[in-house]
């Protein structure tokens, strides 16, 4: 039976708060299936056929080596499809113990993304066009499709050893049918065609499922003048201090204006920028001091001096719930949003409180090699102002901030109007 989905937002919300939900009044909302996805209370909806298998192998462990990973662990439905935990980075591979090498973005919001481009028209009509677009954190894979390719052959991630492995397992699965039933009897002959196939059903799956794209923040009830969309005096004030180019300027670059292919209010331009957050030695791959993280430059498509001005540059992504986030940045070094807005706020100002000091020395962009630190960019807040000089945000202005950058959380639910509020307003 189909709910509406307001009603079905309330029980995700009441599922992650118990940890587990599968049923809600006696009655299965996993809208069908009988896989993994129904321990997420997924909302039931209508999707193509293609989505409804996409769902199926999104949740599905079975279709991992070590058979407990699906991109839901990673990927968890409870975290706006973001990380469950404070990890870093998430262990995968056979035995579930090799690390990764970035921190977990949240699938929320992707389905605008245009594919990379070293110059991309820029969403606020404004800005040179820039590289822009794509998906992971240095934008390599162009499509949804083409990125899901990525975690079931990685051998720290899902760790499958060949696309035939892969097929192999969906067709002795419990999605076999299903997986025939959409794409056609004759699917299995060919193991790129079944391959390919599989990589468009997690597509649709994102692409289709509301839950991908609720657009049911506070900010989104006020963007549309409804009512529990009214913000409170610290959140105004924060998202002043966003938009104001001399305090947090974040709208800059997490840009909430009309996007590209008729999007908006992303908080994102889908810009690229270099703003050297510190290097993160929780990361078994940086112990090795010669090893960097380059971003884009480091892709096998942009190598080498051509591309120098590629490197250290990372996706600027979605703010959209990221106040449900315990990580952040591509490396995972900040563990709350306040540290993240604080090291906005005094990366130049205080740099002693963000990099190693060595001999009395800061060691300021440590985790970008000095040949590439040309390419920090030095737009407000990160203007690259003299290190004791006054911080561009005020204590009151980043709790405020913070405050703003909560309404962008989904799944808000207004508390119920006061007698008195309603009285004051017919007035
Ligand atoms: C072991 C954890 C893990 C698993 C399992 C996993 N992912 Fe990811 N995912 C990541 C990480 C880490 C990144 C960032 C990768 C990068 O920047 O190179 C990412 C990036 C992505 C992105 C790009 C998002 C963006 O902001 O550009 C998409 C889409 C995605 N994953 C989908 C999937 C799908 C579909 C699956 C299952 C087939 C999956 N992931 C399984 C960890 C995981
Ligand atoms: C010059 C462009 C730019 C400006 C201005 C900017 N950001 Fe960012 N933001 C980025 C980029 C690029 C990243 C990813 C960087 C990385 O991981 O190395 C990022 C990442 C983040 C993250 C981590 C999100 C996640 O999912 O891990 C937060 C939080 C954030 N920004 C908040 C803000 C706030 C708040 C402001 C305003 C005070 C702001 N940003 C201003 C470009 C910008």
């Amino acid at each position: 039976m189909m709910r509406s989905w307001g009603t079905v937002a309330a029980i995700v919300v009441a599922a992650g708060m118990a940890g587990f939900a599968g049923t809600v009044d006696g009655e299965n909302i996993g809208a069908g299936g009988s896989g993994e996805a129904q321990k997420f209370a997924l909302p039931a909806v209508t999707l193509s056929p293609a989505a409804r298998v996409g769902r199926e192998l999104f949740f599905d462990t079975s279709l991992s080596a070590s058979g407990r990973m699906s991109c839901a662990t990673c990927h968890d439905p409870r975290f706006a499809y973001g990380p469950p935990n404070d990890r870093a980075v998430q262990l995968g591979g056979p035995a579930l113990s090799d690390a990764g090498t970035r921190a977990v973005p949240s699938l929320r919001y992707q389905e605008y993304t245009p594919p990379y481009a070293d110059l991309l028209d820029n969403p606020d009509g404004i800005s040179t066009p820039g590289p822009g677009g794509g998906f992971t954190w240095d934008g390599r894979s162009p499509t949804l499709a083409d990125q899901a390719q990525i975690p079931l052959l990685a051998p720290n991630e899902m760790a499958n050893r060949s696309r035939a492995d892969v097929v192999r397992k969906i067709r002795r699965g419990s999605q076999a049918r299903e997986f025939g039933e959409a794409f056609g009897a004759s699917v299995f002959e060919n193991v790129n065609t079944a391959f390919s196939k599989a990589l468009e059903a997690l597509q649709a799956f994102q692409k289709e499922d509301p839950s991908f794209h609720p657009y049911n923040s506070k900010y989104d009830l006020r963007a549309s003048n409804k009512i529990g969309g009214t913000f409170t005096e610290a959140e105004m004030r924060g998202f002043a201090v966003y938009n104001d180019p001399k305090r947090g300027n974040c709208f800059a670059c997490h840009y909430n204006g009309a996007g590209l292919n008729g999007s908006v209010r992303l908080f994102t331009d889908y810009t690229y920028a270099a703003i050297g957050v510190p290097r993160n030695m929780e990361i078994p791959a940086n112990r090795n001091a010669r090893h960097f993280d380059l971003g884009v430059c480091g892709r096998t498509d942009h190598p080498g001096r051509a591309n120098e001005r590629f490197c250290g540059l990372f996706k600027t992504p979605t703010l959209r719930n990221v106040a449900t986030r315990k990580v952040f940045f591509h490396n995972g070094k900040m563990k709350s949003l306040a540290e993240a807005i604080r090291f906005y706020n005094t990366r130049d100002t205080n740099p002693e409180l963000w990099y190693p000091v060595v001999d009395g020395i800061v060691r300021k962009f440590d985790d970008v090699p000095a040949a590439y630190r040309h390419n920090i960019d030095g737009q407000a807040p990160l203007d690259g102002r003299a290190a004791g000089s006054q911080p561009p945000m005020s204590a009151q202005d980043m709790a405020d901030l913070e405050v703003f950058l909560n309404t962008l959380n989904d799944d808000y639910h207004a508390p119920p109007p006061s007698l008195a509020g309603l009285m004051l307003k017919r007035h």
